[in-house]
């Protein structure tokens, strides 16, 4: 019923020519993937490029980030409608990169969800503890918060756009992954307070992934737990044998 899905977050890495590269060696290898979504997310610069070279390939493409006004005096910043013009149809919310490099807040994240899902992209909206709230006991209260803020007022006829990552802070490049059953009770966990925001139904059809130093030989554990719904891969995703090798052990 939910189909995984596996996105690659590049990050801040790859000229444009490279990142035509790595998906024209990526394209091959994963051409014959059945009952898996894959999801390459590059940095701005090379969208236009990217979303030209995966035409007629079974990749999508995702932006990183998206800012919440269509248009206007907002130097730097990239709109939906821009984001869409680039052949990219997601959007990554919340990384807990923009959290916190960035200081975005809750409420700015939730206006940037709302406008991405209402301008007609999908998003990956990512949610995590640090590793200080996780030994301090905070992590239910973390998550709980990060998902009542930045999902309100979601409507419900645009939850089918709407994937979860679930990415510990201290898991994301740095080698650490969470142990399988670790990110399962805190799937199922995020599952919960989903069922309590959008109903049960709405909950058990979105899209958990998890984030956090996936790699080849961790990726087919954590994706065959029940809750976890596919990956959101980081530092794995700049090559194109490792990332394959992750988008198989989805199926
Ligand atoms: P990582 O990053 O796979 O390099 O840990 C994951 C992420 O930040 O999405």
């Amino acid at each position: 019923m939910r189909v995984p899905l596996v996105a690659g977050n590049w990050k801040m890495h790859k000229l444009i020519r490279e990142s035509v590269e790595m998906v024209e060696a990526l394209i091959p290898l994963v051409k014959n993937a059945s009952g898996v979504e894959i999801v390459v997310c590059p940095p701005f610069t090379a969208l236009s490029a990217v979303g030209q070279a995966l035409q007629d390939s079974n990749i999508e493409q995702g932006a990183q980030d998206v800012f919440s006004e269509p248009e206007g005096a907002f130097t730097g910043a990239i709109s939906v409608p821009m984001v869409l013009d680039t052949g990219s149809r997601w959007a990554i919310v919340g990384h807990s990169e923009r959290r916190r490099v960035f200081r975005e807040s809750d409420a700015l994240l939730n206006e940037k969800l709302l406008a991405a899902l209402d301008g007609g992209l999908k998003v990956m909206f990512c949610i995590g503890e640090t590793l200080e709230e996780r030994e301090a006991g905070e992590m239910e209260h973390v998550l709980e918060r990060q998902l009542t803020n930045g999902l309100q007022s979601v409507p419900a006829d645009q939850t089918g756009a709407l994937v979860i990552a679930y990415e510990p802070v201290w898991a994301i490049g740095t080698g650490v992954n969470a142990e399988p059953n670790q990110a399962e009770e805190a799937h199922a966990f995020v599952r919960g307070i989903l069922a309590q925001q959008l109903g049960q139904t709405t909950a058990d059809g979105i899209r958990i992934l998890y984030g956090g130093s996936v790699k080849p030989s961790n990726a087919a554990e954590l994706m065959a737990q029940e809750n976890i719904d596919g990956s959101l891969v980081g530092g794995a995703s700049l090559n194109a044998n490792d990332f394959a090798e992750i988008v198989l052990a989805a199926t």
